[in-house]
């Protein structure tokens, strides 16, 4: 066999990201985290461009050293293409572009949230490999989406969300209870000090397969306001309880979801991707499901759950075994769908 090596370059948000992919193989993902936008409650697009321009060199430099690698054995540049923030993709599309036809080596244009489900494909010795086809459900700071997987770029959306995505749900709810961004992984923290059923909060009326978390945005608001009329230090007083029943209540939603598409494709094969796949919650249920469902789950690393550059290395190097270059016209593209 081969020896391949891709460089996978992630800057479609705020994380400037490197990594390194030998034969499947991670030898390097390095992740540069923006924290100047925890203060303004969200990503801040111009700053996140901004602390790509800065970052993108020393994280790139960092991927090449830690693999043990010299830049000239590299196979191909691969890199994010879309979905996400314009000026974000600019600074890896441009970067990406200059280091492939400085090398003189392929370019490999990766949609990013094919990079996430395809993430389960780095070999990992504690990790199984999902097996086509398999049913992804696919929650991060901009999507939710169940789809099906049927080959490695053969993937079907089969139902998404109509409004906000979970990720937004979980740093809106903690914005309101006054967490720093991202407050997801937060919420997760104390909810896991909390009682589940303290409060209860109502599931969305939606289709069998299509999400919706405005309404429960709203609703948290609602409550919270209430609740701290009544009492100031509801919130301080609170804090685990109303984490945990948020949390219950989300996670109810996404696995009733996961529920009926198990029912309708009969697939039992079920793998979980993006950000808010790190969530203890999702995870426990998911293990749950194997015992008393008989579904296999494939719950992602940690590393590999946010976004991260494995993920788009990994998708690069499936690409190249079939040679499925892009031209360096190529231009990044901010509203990019899975299926694209
Ligand atoms: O995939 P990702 O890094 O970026 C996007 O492509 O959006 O996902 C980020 C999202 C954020 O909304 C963050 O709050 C959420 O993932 N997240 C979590 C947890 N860790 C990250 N949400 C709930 N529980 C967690 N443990
Ligand atoms: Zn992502």
């Amino acid at each position: 066999m081969q020896d391949i090596y891709i460089l996978g370059i992630e800057s479609s948000c705020d994380d400037t990201s490197a990594s390194v992919i030998f034969n499947g193989k991670k030898l390097s993902n390095i992740t540069a985290n923006q924290e100047v936008h925890a203060k303004y409650g969200g990503v801040v697009p111009e700053l996140a461009s901004r602390a790509h321009q800065q970052n993108i060199v020393p994280v790139v430099q960092q991927a090449i050293e830690q693999a043990h690698i010299k830049k000239e054995q590299l196979s191909a540049i691969a890199f994010t293409r879309g979905p996400g923030l314009m000026g974000s993709l600019l600074v890896g599309t441009s970067f990406a572009k200059s280091l492939a036809l400085g090398l003189n080596i392929p370019l490999i244009d990766v949609n990013h949230m094919q990079a996430h489900i395809l993430a389960h494909f780095i070999e990992e010795e504690d990790c199984e490999i999902p097996p086509f086809p398999f049913i992804c459900l696919t929650i991060s700071g901009g999507h939710t989406q169940i789809v099906k997987v049927s080959n490695h770029f053969d993937m079907e959306i089969l139902g998404e969300t109509m409004d906000d995505a979970v990720g937004e749900a979980y740093d809106k709810s903690a914005k309101i209870l006054g967490l720093p961004y991202p407050g997801g992984p937060l919420v997760d923290k104390y909810a896991q000090l909390g009682n589940p059923k303290a409060f209860l909060f109502t599931k969305p009326k939606v289709g069998d397969l299509e999400f919706s978390f405005s309404g429960l945005k709203t609703q948290f608001l609602y409550f919270i306001q209430k609740k701290e009329k009544e009492n100031p230090n509801f919130i301080e007083e609170n804090l685990n309880d109303i984490c945990a029943s948020l949390q219950y209540t989300i996670v109810e939603i996404l696995i009733g979801k996961l529920k009926n598409a198990v029912k309708q494709t009969n697939i039992k094969h079920i793998a979980i991707a993006g950000g808010v796949s790190a969530n203890s919650e999702i995870r426990k249920r998911l293990q749950l499901a194997e015992k008393h469902w008989g579904w296999t789950t494939y719950i992602p690393k940690f590393e590999y759950t946010t976004d991260n550059a494995a993920m788009i290395a990994i998708t690069g190097y499936l690409k190249y075994l079939d040679k499925q270059y892009a031209d360096v016209s190529v231009t990044a593209k901010a509203r990019l769908k899975v299926t694209e």
